[in-house]
């Protein structure tokens, strides 16, 4: 696993020169968010040393270096999850090549489910805490000391800062935010309703297939995280609908331009620099 870093990091180095504190990750029909980037570079996952390579559609998966909303970013467009058969050590490569780069903040986007009846499709989430029902933890193995401890804190793992800061934003933006709990599933298959009702009823506002093994890898290592989620449906137990893949990538592109706009102000507002 260091080699494959080391490559990674030494190949990205070079390619970017200076690096952005913040790197982004652009989920499922939210690529729009990053095409109000003005792009330096973009380089496809391909080309990059041990990277996976996104199999899913609707992501991209490509990495881009530019400058959104007055500071410079990395986006990583495209990602990967547990049910394309990547494990979870290979989800958080990218992730530790960000740390090793010199990013501080890493900013998650998302589609998700909504389990919270007062949720509405397209509305916006502010992640608060998630529970892994993965099965799977990025760590699994030996521990990498360089990175980060083998009992790595989660108490605040969504950094309390950060989402102050993402409710501030939303509030100039005059921008409805909701907040909650990111329920963790396996995928690819979506929840039955016996399985909708449990995760409601332990604590779950919100169910996806992705953005805690990065989140996990990310606090690990040391970086500060802020997620936000695209309600991309809500899943009632007692009245459940049929889920679409063409509907979760309708509606999160529905709500892109707005995602677009809170993460502009919310990177106006962040200050700890250089970027
Ligand atoms: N369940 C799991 N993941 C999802 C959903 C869902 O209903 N919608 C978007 N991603």
């Amino acid at each position: 696993m260091e080699k494959k870093l080391e490559s990674a990091h030494r190949f990205l180095a070079q390619e970017i020169g200076r690096t952005p504190r913040v790197a982004m990750i652009t989920g499922t029909g939210l690529n729009a968010v990053t095409e109000a980037l003005e792009v330096d570079a973009r380089i496809p996952y391909a080309a990059i040393p041990h990277f996976p390579v996104s199999t899913t559609d609707g992501h991209r998966g490509t990495l881009a270096v530019g400058t959104f909303a007055g500071k410079r970013l990395i986006a990583l467009e495209g990602r990967f999850h547990l049910y394309e058969g990547y494990s979870a050590a290979e989800i958080a490569l990218p992730i530790r090549v960000m740390r090793l780069l010199g990013v501080t903040h890493l900013f998650i986007s998302s589609a998700a489910g909504g389990l919270n009846p007062r949720f509405n499709p397209g509305d916006l989430m502010l992640i608060t805490d998630h529970i892994n029902l993965t099965g799977k933890s990025p760590l699994t193995g030996p521990n990498l000391e360089t990175l980060g401890p083998r009992f790595p804190d989660l108490t605040k793992a969504y950094a309390p800062d950060l989402q102050r800061l993402a409710s501030a934003a939303a509030l100039e933006e005059r921008m409805e935010l909701q907040k909650g709990v990111y329920a963790a599933v396996h995928g690819p298959h979506l929840e039955t309703p016996s399985e909708t009702r449990y995760l409601r009823l332990i604590g779950g506002d919100a169910v996806g297939m992705s953005t805690v093994m990065e989140t996990i890898a990310a606090v690990h290592c040391g970086l500060k995280v802020l997620a936000i989620a695209v309600i991309a449906n809500v899943n009632r137990p007692d009245l459940m609908e049929e889920i679409s893949l063409d509907d979760v990538i309708t509606r999160a592109n529905q709500a892109s331009p707005r995602l677009a706009r809170l993460w502009g102000r919310i990177m106006n507002l962040t200050e700890e620099g250089p970027f």
